[in-house]
């Protein structure tokens, strides 16, 4: 089998060519390197020679994607490849529309022409987002699948239109007779790194909530900003669901083995509880020993102050459930990588 991993030198998608590398499968990957990490590839290819194809291009490049899933007989596509900064989705929203829907237009627009060309991409899995649901009503909260889909941000709404581009082109494909399912899943916040120490997550700038604190108590950041104090949550501030990243790359890889033609699949994917930011914050602090300055700041635009997943679907249907729900362990695994590579992934 072969697996073309679109984003797979970045952060969720190099862990995923990692779990697949230690499958035995074959992978294409290709990424742009604007976010992702040449240094991650050279990594995993020198554990797992052979197997892994590495090419520097843009998912914007239909004929070079065409050419990809065509000459490697490419059997399933895993699509990272996104831009996902909710705050740098609100300031330029074009971009996010362009790299995250153009995009994946693409990357099926290739799919097609490979089909064309004799080559059949069967299985679809997706990146989507727990952004899709904006803030869930309150009665949807824990968030099941079948809660409406508002989004609140432009980056949360890129993915929803992601969603409806794939559910028309597998109707499409299925009425055409061709074989082809989509899994969509849905990420609540992803986290943590690789346990066997090779893979971490090296964001240029750092957003993300668990790695600024933990840059924090490297000495790295001066300060950690608590973007809003004043949600309708008990201690004020925001509420998420924090799942480590292979507990998630399980998901994919579960999803893409129980399609089926004409299937198109969606499932959450979070521990099926919520911390918030302040939680996270003493949590770093336990994990690490250490202390850091701490400032409450206004609320950051996009964000909905409480999510967190119902995972009775992806239970039930695909035997899925966290492994690592222990936030200290999880937080404790991207410690270990940050100490270990206190400048990332440069060499
Ligand atoms: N936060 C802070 N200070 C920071 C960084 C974040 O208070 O320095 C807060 C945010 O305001 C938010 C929470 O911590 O309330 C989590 O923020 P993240 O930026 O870590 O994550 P988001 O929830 O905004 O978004 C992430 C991914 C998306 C994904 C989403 C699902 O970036 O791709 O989780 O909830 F869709």
């Amino acid at each position: 089998m072969t697996v073309l991993v679109t984003g797979g030198a970045g952060y969720i998608g190099s862990h995923a060519v990692q779990r697949l590398l230690v499958d035995g499968v074959r992978v294409v990957c290709l990424d742009n390197l604007f976010r992702g990490h040449r240094r991650a590839m050279e990594l995993l290819d020198g554990r797992h020679p052979g197997l892994l194809t590495f090419v520097e291009g843009d998912i914007n490049n239909r004929a070079l994607v065409a050419d990809l899933l065509t000459r490697h007989k490419v059997d399933a596509v895993m699509h990272f490849a996104a831009l996902a900064y909710v705050g740098e989705s609100v300031d330029d929203p074009l971009r996010y529309y362009h790299n995250n829907v153009s995009g994946l237009i693409s990357v099926l627009g290739a799919c097609d022409d490979a089909a064309k060309a004799g080559a059949g991409v069967r299985r679809f899995v997706f990146s989507s987002s727990c952004a899709t649901y904006g803030q869930p009503p309150e009665d949807m909260i824990p968030v099941p699948e079948h809660c409406p889909q508002n989004p609140v941000s432009p980056y949360g709404r890129s993915k929803l239109h992601d969603e409806h581009v794939l559910l028309d082109y597998a109707e499409a494909c299925r009425r055409a007779g061709r074989a082809f399912g989509v899994a969509m899943l849905r990420y609540f916040n992803v986290c943590g790194c690789d346990r066997t120490g090779l893979l971490g997550e090296d964001h240029t700038p750092e957003t993300h909530l668990i790695p600024v604190v933990l840059e924090a108590a490297m000495g790295k950041r001066a300060e950690v900003g608590i973007f809003g104090t004043d949600y309708p949550t008990p201690d004020g501030t925001c509420i998420r669901d924090y799942v480590h990243v292979e507990d998630l790359i399980d998901a994919h890889v579960l999803a893409m083995r129980r399609l089926r033609d004409g299937e198109v699949l969606a499932y959450n994917v979070g521990i099926g509880k919520g911390y918030s930011v302040r939680e996270i914050i003493d949590a770093v602090k336990a994990v690490t020993g250490r202390t850091f300055s701490v400032v409450e700041r206004p609320r950051r635009a996009g964000d909905p102050p409480a999510v967190f997943n119902n995972p009775g679907r992806i239970r039930a249907e695909l035997g899925w459930s966290a492994k690592v729900t222990d936030l200290r362990e999880i937080i404790g695994t991207a410690w270990a990588w940050m100490q270990a590579n206190p400048r990332g992934y440069v060499r």
